[in-house]
């Protein structure tokens, strides 16, 4: 049987998971260039009052800090997609999986709208990937797992998952609040869709964890969803991504000189 050395369940938590202030902060940080300040807010009246063009730099940084926080979040659904594969939950394996590729789309969606609204790339960072499994299961394989772990470990990684959304909901709505106030509406729009995405993730995640609770994390419960799981993600996921389908027609929406609408 698997013993699985839970305990260090706090210590594993992502650096990042209680930093949602991060970006307000370093954000301040870029003070000297008239973008942000703790007293003030975001520097609206430059951008209010006159009309002028927001800061390119302060949008670089807006974006980078959403797509830091989508690369993190990438790394953190396939450890949660993995996790749940080590321990045959092959339902919300594949739920998983699907959560990972929708994400993986949102974040190029997120470049290629900068690349077209801004005209400017978004500079590669170097990002810290959280670690969301503990490192001692590498010393275990898939034939330890036995069903008394499985309700905890069950348990606490939808904790973890909805903590993980939580942070991520925090961080785009800083980052919409600072758009809207910099008069970027239509780039707060696209963050709001975003927003939304996550709240609907967290919809699920409570979902879920309800339907479980109801039952004191029954093991034959959970082992009892995976098929229905298995069978909605893997057929939402092969539509999505795996079905062959017709090429759209070139139409006169497709404005090249635009850049919009790709
Ligand atoms: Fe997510």
């Amino acid at each position: 049987m698997m013993n699985g050395n839970y305990n260090d369940m706090p210590d594993r938590r992502m650096p990042d998971m209680d930093r949602h202030d991060e970006m307000r902060e370093r954000l301040m940080g870029k003070e000297s260039q008239g973008t942000y300040t703790p007293e003030r807010g975001m520097n609206r009246d430059m951008h209010m009052r006159t009309g002028a063009k927001a800061d390119p730099q302060m949008v670089e940084q807006i974006y980078s800090e959403i797509d830091e926080r989508m690369g993190k979040g990438l790394c953190f659904h396939e450890q949660l997609a993995d996790y749940f594969c080590f321990l045959g939950l092959q339902g919300f394996k594949r739920m998983l999986e699907y959560q990972y590729m929708n994400e993986c789309a949102d974040k190029r969606k997120l470049h290629r709208r900068y690349i077209d609204m801004h005209h400017r790339i978004l500079p590669v960072r170097q990002i810290q990937a959280p670690v969301f499994i503990p490192q001692s299961w590498s010393n275990y394989t898939t034939e330890n797992i036995d069903d008394t772990v499985i309700p905890k470990f069950v348990k606490s990684a939808l904790s973890e998952w909805k903590s993980w959304e939580e942070g991520t909901k925090q961080v785009y709505e800083e980052a919409w609040n600072m758009l809207k106030d910099a008069g970027l509406a239509t780039d707060a729009g696209h963050i709001k869709h975003m927003i939304k995405d996550v709240e609907k993730e967290l919809k699920d995640i409570h979902r879920i964890a309800e339907t479980l609770n109801g039952t004191g994390y029954d093991v034959n419960m959970i082992h009892g969803i995976q098929d229905k799981y298995h069978e909605k993600y893997k057929s939402k996921y092969n539509e999505k991504y795996k079905k062959n389908k017709t090429k759209e027609p070139i139409t006169a929406e497709w404005d090249r000189t635009r850049r919009i609408g790709y």
